[in-house]
Formats: structure tokens, C-alpha cells, sequence
């Protein structure tokens, strides 16, 4: 294990004070039924809210807990690292990863796999070697690693930390850049060829603004994407200070318009009189960019965490939420569904509550259809579907299937609303809609459903006069009730 460099967590020179930052994140009036979990609030947004996990400790039920209740993406902390995974050459151990995994999908939670390709971390047999071999197994670990998992992963961050931090934008020294410049569109390559769908990121650390380092990744991705190397996302870990860059929107939004995704990784900030509102803005910076499509935050508790002494999470080592998760999850509460312009009236400028009749807080036996579960098992699988946040014109909605056959390997669900809705923005799942016709399918990660199993999926909708559950769905062809 590699000790935590003290060093990279020095901050670019373009940063905020901590009262600009106070001032540049004013309030913003409550847009929608606020949830009352990080994962939930991200949700509503159409993105996940994630934590590193490490298997060993979710034998802690308090630690358990927590990833489950809050979280809607999972990154393993050590467990796919390639010390992990391939501890002697080409002996390869996937035991907690797969633990994780399972863990994973049990609580219906998708996993960010972390890393393929780190300078850090390698197993001693491959610190050990150098040029065509080192190439050559670097390539036989990733379509080994990626083999495996195929189909199971959220995203891979392909290549961790391959820049330096020499104010000059150049590619770290490491055994790795010895085998040649082009390693790293090897390693996208050849992640590609061993996993067709899953998401393919880059990821680094004091990339968080606009600086040499994270322009030479910028150019990186820009010269992929002209010459057709596979790169889908870019993440920025942000292990924060007492300051965030002014610019780290902006940073941001200029990956995205390369056409890329962008994640923050591996969030933590540390403890003092600036961390809840850098936290907030971090959350708003990711909001306001629409390729921007989750948070990651690196451990649940601050005894968790690899900065030891920094309290840089949002539970304290009790597991009690601090002041930091209150200011994320009213960020995340704030925002409104960051979709197409649709005709529902922007909420967001209003910054009072309605007089209209509001029925997603009440408990009244008032005819709700939304909130019903659906359907009975006529055919070979039963769908759970509920609306349990509606505001004015917009709503979110969950939906469970459950395989009532046998084992099934991608799904597509389909419905037809009653009432001219429409699927705005989904999670954890592909959706389109013609006329009033959806068509759902399966993320790269949750396709495969055993028998007597279930997969869930959400959506942001958007309805008109009401807001009436569909009742009859069709899986693979078909009807579930
Ligand atoms: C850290 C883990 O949190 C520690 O448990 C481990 O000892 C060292 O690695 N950047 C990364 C992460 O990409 O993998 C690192 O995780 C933190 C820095």
C-alpha cells in the first residue's frame, strides 16, 4: 500500500477564498419534493451520488448502513486495483471485488471500477518490469481484469494519475510512460475490446481547474476523440483543501463539450471552516453541467477516510450526519431537474412555495394512482412501479422488475402511458419514448436478471392534468400483467 501524498493535495493557484465561496453559492429556492438521501436527491437530478466502499467493512453494520441508505454508486477503494487483482503475474484474484460486487448488487447499486492502470499500487512482480514486457502484460491485465467484470461495471477509470504535476503539463515518469507514450490509448483499447459497453474514463487528481495539468489532460482526450481512441468520461478526484478553483465549473463544462462525460471521483474536503461550503460548491458546479453525471465522495465517515486526521467526509466516525452532508443534500434538494427545456413552469426562480395543492408530503388516503404498486404476475415477470415525488408538472418515478421466468440477459421493458407523460431523464437504464410509447433497456451492469430476480431503474417524467400509473407492462416481448 503506498502512503497518501501529502504534496498532491496542494491546490491550484487559482482558488476562492472561502468567504467568495460562502457568497457564490446564495440560496436557491427548493424546486421539487426534497429527498431525504444523498443517492435520492442526486436522483431527481438524473445523476448518482457515490462513496469508495471497502468490502472489509461492511461487516460494520453502522458503516453498512449508511452505504445503503445513501449511496447510488459504489466505487471499490482497493479491491480492482491491479495489486489486487493480479498479485503474481497472471494469477489473478478477484475474490473482493467480487465481494463488493455482490454487495453491490444486492442493494440494487452500481459499481465504478477503479483502476485498470495506475503508476501506484502495482503488484511487485510488475514494478519489477520494464518495456515490452511490462507493455505486454499491462495489456494482458486489463483484458484479464475487464474480461471478468465485463457487463457488471457502471464505468472503469482505465488509467489513473498518468500526468505530473510539474506546472508544465507533461505525462508522469513511471514505468508505464517508459513503454511509450501511447500506452495509455492502448490501455482504452484494449479495455474497449474486452468490454464493448461499459463507460471508459481517465482519471486524475489537481485537474479540478483550469491549469497546465489539466489542460495536457484536456488535449489528451480531444486528440482521442479526433482520432477515434474510445474514452467516454473523465474524472476529477477533487481531495480538497480549504479551497476550491474558481474555475472548476467552467473545467468542467469545457471536457464536456469535448463530448465526454464528467465524474467527480473522488470527493473529500478537508475539515475547517470552509468544508460545507466547498462541498456546496462542488455539488452546484456538477449540477449546472449537464454531462456532469455524479458525485463520488472517497469514504463514508471521516475515521474512514485515507487522510487521516483531515475529517474530510460527511458522517463523522459516530456515523452521525455532519453540517457538510446537510449542505450537500440541500444542494442536491435545490436543483431542478437538469433536462431538455420542457413546458413545466422553472422552478427554480420561485423562491416560494406554491399555494397549490401539494401531494407528495401528505399522508391523506387521497386517490393517488401513482404511488400504487402495479400489476400481477400473469406472465413471466412482475413490475413494481411508484411516483413517490410529484411536483407541479414533473414527478420522479422508480420501477422494479421482477423475473418471474428464467434467467434473462438484457431486458427491455416497454409501457404505454395513459395520461401523455413523458420520460424526461433515466437512471440506471436507457429510455425512449414515441408518442406515448417508452421503450426502457438495461444499463451495462444491471442486463442480467436471474430467475425469481429483480432490476430497478428511474426516471424523471414530466405530466400535464394528472399523473395516472401505467398499469400493463411487456418485458422482452412479454406481458407482465
Ligand atoms: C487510496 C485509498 O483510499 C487507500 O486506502 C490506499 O491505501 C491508497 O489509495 N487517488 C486514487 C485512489 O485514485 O485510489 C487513492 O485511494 C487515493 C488517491
Amino acid at each position: 500500500m503506498s502512503t497518501p501524498r501529502r504534496g498532491r493535495l496542494a491546490l491550484a493557484a487559482a482558488t476562492l477564498t472561502a468567504s467568495a465561496v460562502v457568497a457564490a453559492v446564495a440560496v436557491s429556492a427548493p424546486a421539487q419534493a426534497a429527498s431525504t438521501t444523498l443517492g435520492g436527491a442526486a436522483a431527481q437530478t438524473g445523476r448518482y451520488y457515490g462513496a469508495a466502499i471497502s468490502p472489509s467493512k461492511l461487516s460494520d453494520s453502522t458503516y453498512a448502513a449508511i452505504a445503503a441508505r445513501e449511496f447510488t454508486m459504489i466505487t471499490p477503494e482497493n479491491e480492482m486495483k491491479m495489486d489486487a487483482t493480479e498479485p503474481s503475474q497472471n494469477q489473478f484474484n478477484f475474490t473482493q471485488g467480487d465481494a463488493l460486487l455482490t454487495w453491490a448488487t444486492q442493494h440494487n447499486i452500481p459499481v465504478r471500477g477503479h483502476t485498470l492502470a495506475w503508476h501506484q499500487q502495482q503488484p511487485g512482480w510488475m514494478q519489477n518490469l520494464s518495456g515490452t514486457a511490462l507493455r505486454s502484460a499491462l495489456v494482458n491485465h486489463i483484458t484479464q481484469v475487464a474480461t471478468h467484470y465485463k457487463g457488471k461495471l457502471y464505468a472503469w477509470d482505465v488509467v489513473n494519475e498518468a500526468f505530473a504535476d510539474d506546472g508544465q503539463g507533461n505525462r508522469r515518469d513511471s514505468n508505464l510512460q517508459r513503454t511509450g507514450n501511447d500506452w495509455i490509448e492502448v490501455a482504452f483499447k484494449t479495455a474497449r475490446a474486452a468490454d464493448p459497453n461499459v463507460k471508459l474514463c481517465y482519471n486524475d487528481y489537481n485537474t479540478d481547474g483550469i491549469n497546465a495539468k489539466s489542460t495536457a489532460v484536456y488535449n489528451m482526450v480531444k486528440d482521442f476523440k479526433a482520432r477515434g481512441v474510445p474514452i467516454d468520461c473523465v474524472g476529477f478526484q477533487s481531495h480538497l483543501n480549504t479551497s476550491v478553483p474558481s474555475d472548476y465549473q467552467a473545467n468542467l463544462q469545457r471536457f464536456a463539450d469535448l463530448g465526454v462525460e464528467v465524474q467527480i471521483t473522488e470527493l473529500d474536503v478537508q475539515q475547517g471552516s470552509s468544508q460545507d461550503a466547498i462541498y456546496t460548491a462542488v455539488t452546484k458546479a456538477c449540477l449546472a453541467v449537464s454531462a456532469c453525471k455524479g458525485i463520488t465522495v472517497w469514504g463514508v465517515r471521516d475515521s474512514d477516510s485515507w487522510r487521516t486526521g483531515a475529517n474530510p467526509l460527511l458522517f463523522d466516525n459516530s456515523g452521525n450526519k455532519k453540517s457538510a452532508y446537510t449542505s450537500v443534500l440541500n444542494a442536491l434538494n435545490a436543483s431542478s431537474p437538469t433536462t431538455t427545456p420542457t413546458p413545466t413552469p422553472t422552478p427554480t426562480v420561485t423562491p416560494t412555495p406554491t399555494p397549490t395543492p401539494t401531494p407528495t408530503t401528505t399522508t391523506t388516503p387521497t386517490p393517488t394512482p401513482t404511488t400504487t404498486p402495479t400489476t400481477t404476475p400473469t406472465g413471466g415477470c412482475k413490475v413494481a412501479y411508484s411516483a413517490p415525488n410529484q411536483w407541479p408538472g414533473g414527478f420522479t418515478a422508480n420501477v422494479t422488475i421482477t423475473n418471474l421466468g428464467s434467467a434473462i440477459n438484457g431486458w427491455t421493458l416497454k409501457w404505454t402511458w395513459p395520461s401523455g407523460q413523458t420520460i424526461q431523464q433515466a437512471w440506471s437504464s436507457t429510455a425512449t419514448q414515441s408518442g406515448s410509447n417508452v421503450t426502457v433497456t438495461n444499463a451495462a451492469w444491471n442486463g442480467s436478471i436471474a430467475a425469481g430476480g429483480t432490476a430497478s431503474f428511474g426516471f424523471n417524467g414530466g405530466f400535464g392534468a394528472t399523473n395516472t400509473a401505467p398499469t400493463s407492462f411487456t418485458l422482452n416481448g412479454t406481458l407482465c400483467s
